[in-house]
């Protein structure tokens, strides 16, 4: 099963590419990238730190629930997400199940070295909060960017930017699971399948003559290898989806 910010947007989490997907009239594929922590790490952690409360308030929804229904029934089963939000292990799907391969938008890690710490993604308190090192203010408005407590250099959200390699270890992980067989099913729901090991991905359990499920409102790179198109929101689809998948008994 393959996710995208199409099944966190019912919880009000806007897509990177959608309408909503601005911020400050900015375009988060910019703000996204190394380029633009280095010209303005303010900026960039404003909008992380805005999203990570927006993710704090917001309850997975029926997209979610049915993911981890159907994580339950399956004899194997691995989500590989590119989301950041926490919203898929808030509705019950075990860590073990799933992997994030974008990061984790509560983690927050070093530029630098390779401190990192998890904040209290499920808190209303802004993780690292006490421990915050202000950097001597640019301008009249205060500034504060989280500081490494080891070697002293700039803090950076976990997450995977534009241009970055993937998490090693998370690779390792779904090249595992890939190399273990083909699937039966794979589902892909809510994303625009940008990227090509999201392609492969989707694909290359299915070459054996498993099916491929999309849902998605909107065409994709991946729907013209289908086996069937779900053109509605992921919170509509995914429940009778994983109903009729877990009827069929053939998980
Ligand atoms: P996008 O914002 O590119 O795409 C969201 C997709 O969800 C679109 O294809 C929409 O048609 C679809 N969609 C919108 N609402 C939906 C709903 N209610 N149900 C189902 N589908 C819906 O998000 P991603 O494909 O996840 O990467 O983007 C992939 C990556 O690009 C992100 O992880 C991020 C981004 O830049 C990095 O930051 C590296």
């Amino acid at each position: 099963m393959i996710t995208g910010a199409g099944v966190s947007a019912e919880s009000g989490i806007p897509t990177f590419r959608g309408k909503d997907g601005y911020w400050r009239n900015l375009d988060p594929a910019k703000l996204a990238t190394p380029e633009a922590f280095a010209r303005d790490p303010q900026l960039v952690w404003d909008w992380y730190n805005e999203r990570r409360q927006r993710i704090r308030k917001a309850q997975p929804n029926a997209a979610h629930e049915a993911i981890a229904r159907l994580a339950q029934h399956a004899d194997e089963f691995l989500l590989v997400t590119q989301n950041v939000d926490d919203l898929h292990a808030r509705a019950g799907l075990p860590k073990e199940k799933s992997v994030q391969i974008h990061g984790d938008i509560f983690v927050t890690r070093c530029s630098h070295c390779d401190f990192s710490e998890k904040g209290r993604g499920g808190s209303p308190e802004p993780p690292m909060r006490g421990r915050l090192r202000s950097i001597a203010p640019t301008s009249a408005k205060e500034v504060s960017i989280p500081r490494c407590p080891q070697c002293a250099e700039l803090m950076r959200p976990g997450v995977v930017w534009f241009g970055e390699q993937l998490p090693w270890h998370e690779l390792q992980r779904v090249d595992n699971f890939l190399d273990g067989g083909g699937c039966d099913v794979v589902i892909v729901a809510g994303t625009t399948a940008t990227f090509g090991y999201i392609i492969d991905w989707a694909l290359r359990p299915s070459r054996d003559g498993g099916e491929l499920i999309e849902i998605n409102p909107e065409e994709t790179p991946l729907s013209r290898f289908a086996t069937r198109l779900v053109r509605e929101p992921a919170a509509i689809a995914l429940p009778r989806i994983v109903d009729e998948l877990t009827n069929r008994g053939a998980l």
